[in-house]
């Protein structure tokens, strides 16, 4: 006999309801395939989005059984809950159409954040080095590895409160730069994220440090934020 799947899935946009399908269940499937499996098999107008497949590009997150995750590297054998799974958009951010959200966002927020690098030196100058082993070069290498899939940012209950909060990703990538010893926006850096809808804002419960699939830790990096901010003249609250 077959075994099946009962896969409950957003279909619509704000507005919409839960359709369910029923998806052969394979050996080390994961929800990506799941979903992959119905868009090809069973209704081609489904839309989500994906791109590596392999855990780089960020691009597959949604809400799997009421938590956000990326779905390329989650396993069903990790997250069904008696041969069910229910799939929704990321939370925090505009439905585009079932699975797909809007990350304009998301991303203005990291540019808000002054998340782009900007060094001193030209291109006729030299690379400006950072000693791999150096404390300086473990710090910014700390958050370095974000994806922007914005599982944080969907988990976030301080994004949902007030949707000006520049959220987890985008201080920790603040954070990362005011780390960089070669960036020289520090100064300006932090005055932007000590403004009210800056780290002050963030309730240090973890959400998004516990959901990160790339184990990076967003509450330590805006900690670091708090922490620098109270010596600095930026100032804070
Ligand atoms: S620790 Fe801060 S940034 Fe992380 S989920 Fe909680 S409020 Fe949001
Ligand atoms: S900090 Fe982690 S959860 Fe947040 S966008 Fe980056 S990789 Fe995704
Ligand atoms: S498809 Fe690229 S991270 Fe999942």
């Amino acid at each position: 006999m077959t075994r099946t799947l009962a896969v409950s899935v957003w279909r619509g946009k704000e507005e919409g309801d839960f359709v369910t399908y029923e998806v052969p269940r394979r050996d080390n499937q994961t929800v990506l395939d799941v979903i992959t499996h119905i868009q090809r098999n069973v209704d081609h107008t489904l839309s989500y989005r994906f791109a590596c497949r392999v855990g780089m590009c960020g691009s597959c997150a949604m809400t799997v059984n009421g938590k956000a995750m990326w779905t390329c590297r989650t396993h069903v054998s990790q997250v069904a809950d008696n041969g069910k799974l229910e799939l929704a958009p990321l939370s925090n951010l505009p439905v585009v159409k079932d699975l797909v959200t809007d990350m304009r966002d998301f991303f203005d927020k990291w540019a808000r954040g002054m998340g782009q690098f900007k060094g001193s030196r030209t291109r006729n100058d030299d690379f400006e080095k950072v000693q791999p082993d150096s404390k300086a070069r473990k710090a910014a290498d700390a958050g370095i590895e974000c994806i922007g899939c914005g599982v944080c940012y969907g988990s976030c209950d301080v994004v949902s409160w007030r949707p000006d909060y520049l959220g987890p990703a985008a201080l920790n990538r603040a954070w990362t730069l005011v780390n960089d010893q070669r960036d020289v926006q520090s100064a300006q850096r932090l005055s932007v994220v000590a403004g009210d809808a800056g780290c002050h804002s963030c309730h240090t419960q973890g959400t998004c440090t516990e959901r990160c699939p790339k184990q990076l830790a967003p509450t330590a990096s805006i900690a670091g934020l708090k922490r620098l901010l109270m010596t600095s003249s930026a100032g804070g609250k």
